[in-house]
């Protein structure tokens, strides 16, 4: 008996030591753990560079989307684009988007953000930078949200150096993810939605995305700087108030009396949409199951025995092993044939839609030519600006004829309806000014779209051409001796925009 209780006894005893060991062993691994988060230092976590010292595989992934470097000038193949845009940027230029790693050099590439001789002129503001780097939060954090957004696009050109990179999304002292864009927790907490820091996990894998891949208008406001001067800030902004529909977006449009800018051809009070691809992909399948954009576009990869995330951000279809294939049985085959047919649905729709409305500029423009006045031609214009916005809302964050098919075909077909009623009523206009015959012109090429449109397309390429070789170099070298950028980190960035080519 006693020596029964000598057993138990020393056998509570080596439980209780083997407890203790566990629980010094889990918190040695939780110290090991916290340990694999160091602290990036916040001098330099602005450059992706600094992080590949910690965090190798993301680093290298993410280097990889240079790998999508083809440059598709869509202008070229979409020509209706500079009618439905002319008067606006993007008849100027406009090309499908690549791979993360160019987002800075493109924005400087573009046409859009002109040929500015030094850091005071330029057409566009310092907004257009907001989605291209992580210098940008950097900067908003450095001389606050007003002062980021004033002046010209040109005042930030030896800041804004590196491409959309780690410090976009994750915290540099814990690697967790986060959101550095003030704009973005405004507009959720405007649309009665969680905040970031208030979202699930899950969520964030698709809020790190929304910061950038979201629908936006530059806000104009005046605002007192510290020295007491008014000055003007033209803030990035998500209307996202009324809500995140297509519908709700345009009557918030419409409630602030705002437009994009004016038609050249049919003066029509226009709206842009600017990639609304977190809002139309939330009303799809994927999102409505709860899958998040890392899901597919940053899938786990296996490497040895560590798991981490693929930052190719890219075509899932390139890596559908990885994107899809943990929640689908069909094979890959199928499932891309599925996906294919959805993407000729869309273009069905999505070119009447495109003719449609470059033929209601046209005619438009006609009627103006023969004297119809802006009262006869003012409910034409509001269903060309209608017709035009839900149109751009459903094509112009491209993924949406996957992401979100139904809502894409419901947009486009709202689109095409409201076009030929504007259509109809401009028969009835050019009826009255004896032009019932009238055609729209050509504009089944870049060139005949672009005069159509008044583009000096030679003239803005030779201006471009001209500050690439002065005041860009100037701010790179700039860049470099400020310690903006390393400057390794910007080899082979600069491939030239198709225009260079030509
Ligand atoms: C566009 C946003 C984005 C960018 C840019 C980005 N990451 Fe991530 N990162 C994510 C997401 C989403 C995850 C998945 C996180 C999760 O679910 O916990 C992730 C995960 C990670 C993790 C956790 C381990 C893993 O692989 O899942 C590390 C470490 C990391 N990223 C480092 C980096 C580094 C280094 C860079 C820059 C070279 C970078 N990230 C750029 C979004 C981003
Ligand atoms: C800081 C802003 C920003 C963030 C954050 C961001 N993106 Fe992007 N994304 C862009 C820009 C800008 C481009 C276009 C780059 C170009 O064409 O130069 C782009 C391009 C893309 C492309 C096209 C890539 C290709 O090779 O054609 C995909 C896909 C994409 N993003 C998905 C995502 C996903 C998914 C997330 C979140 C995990 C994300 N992005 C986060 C700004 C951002
Ligand atoms: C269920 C998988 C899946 C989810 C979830 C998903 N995507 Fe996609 N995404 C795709 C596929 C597939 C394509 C189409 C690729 C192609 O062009 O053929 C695509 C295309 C895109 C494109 C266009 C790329 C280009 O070069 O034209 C962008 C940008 C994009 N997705 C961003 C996002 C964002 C942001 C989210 C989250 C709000 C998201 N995606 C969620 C699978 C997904
Ligand atoms: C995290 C899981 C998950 C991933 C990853 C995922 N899917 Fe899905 N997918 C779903 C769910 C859930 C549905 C809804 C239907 C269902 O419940 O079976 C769905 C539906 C679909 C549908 C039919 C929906 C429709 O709109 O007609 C297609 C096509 C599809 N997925 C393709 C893909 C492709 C391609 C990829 C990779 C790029 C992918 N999925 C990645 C979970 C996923």
């Amino acid at each position: 008996m006693k020596i029964k209780l000598l057993l138990v006894g020393s056998l509570i005893a080596i439980a209780g030591m083997a407890l203790l060991a566990n629980n010094i062993n889990e918190k040695e691994g939780e110290r090991k753990a916290l340990a694999k988060a160091p602290v990036v230092p916040e001098a330099d976590m602005n450059k992706n560079e600094e992080w590949s010292k910690y965090y190798p595989r993301q680093y290298s992934s993410w280097k990889k989307t240079k790998e999508s470097d083809n440059i598709e000038d869509m202008l070229d193949t979409k020509p209706q684009l500079s009618v439905l845009w002319a008067g606006y940027g993007f008849a100027k230029d406009y090309n499908a988007p690549r791979g993360h790693y160019y987002a800075v050099q493109d924005n400087v590439n573009t046409l859009r953000t002109g040929a500015p001789k030094d850091s005071k002129t330029g057409p566009m503001p310092t907004a257009c930078w907001t989605c291209k780097s992580p210098d940008v939060p950097r900067l908003i954090e450095r001389d606050g949200e007003n002062e980021y957004y004033s002046g010209k696009w040109s005042k930030y050109g030896s800041e804004v150096v590196n491409s959309i990179g780690c410090a976009d999304c994750h915290d540099n002292e814990t690697a967790e993810l986060t959101m550095r864009r003030p704009y973005l927790d405004r507009a959720l907490e405007a649309a009665g939605l969680n905040t970031f820091k208030d979202s699930t996990h899950q969520e964030k894998r698709s809020l790190v995305c929304a910061q950038c891949h979201s629908e936006y208008y530059f806000n104009k406001s005046e605002y007192t700087d510290k020295d007491g001067k008014t000055k003007t800030s033209v803030a990035v902004t998500l209307p996202w108030d009324e809500g995140l529909s297509a519908e709700n977006m345009e009557k918030y449009y419409s409630d602030r009396n705002f437009t994009d800018w004016t038609h050249k051809i049919s003066k029509a009070p226009m709206l842009k949409a600017q990639h609304p691809g977190f809002e139309i992909a939330s009303t799809g399948i994927h999102a409505q199951k709860g899958v998040s954009c890392a899901d597919c576009h940053m899938p786990y990869t296996q490497e040895g025995s560590v798991k981490y995330s693929d930052h190719q951000v890219g075509n899932p279809l390139d890596s559908m092993d990885k994107s899809c294939m943990p929640c689908h049985r069909e094979s890959e085959s199928k499932l891309k044939a599925i996906v294919k047919q959805k993407f000729d649905r869309k273009e069905f729709l999505m070119e009447i839609a495109m003719d449609n409305l470059a033929k209601a500029h046209l005619e438009t423009g006609k009627a103006m030519e023969l004297g119809a006045t802006d009262d006869e031609l003012k409910e034409i214009r509001l269903d060309i600006r209608h017709a035009q916005w839900r149109w751009d809302y459903s094509i112009a964050s491209h993924g949406s004829f996957f992401h979100a098919p139904e809502e894409t075909l419901r947009l486009l077909a709202s689109a095409n309806e409201t076009a030929q009623q504007a259509r109809l009523k401009l028969v009835r206009v050019l009826a009255k000014y004896n032009a019932i015959d009238f055609s729209a012109p050509d504009f089944s090429t870049k060139e005949n779209a672009q005069k159509l449109a008044g583009v000096p397309l030679k003239d803005l390429i030779d201006a471009k051409m001209n500050f690439k070789a002065t005041l860009e170099k100037a701010w790179h070298a700039e860049a470099v001796k400020k310690g903006n950028l390393n400057i390794s980190s910007r080899e082979d960035v600069d491939k030239t925009s198709s225009y260079f080519k030509k």
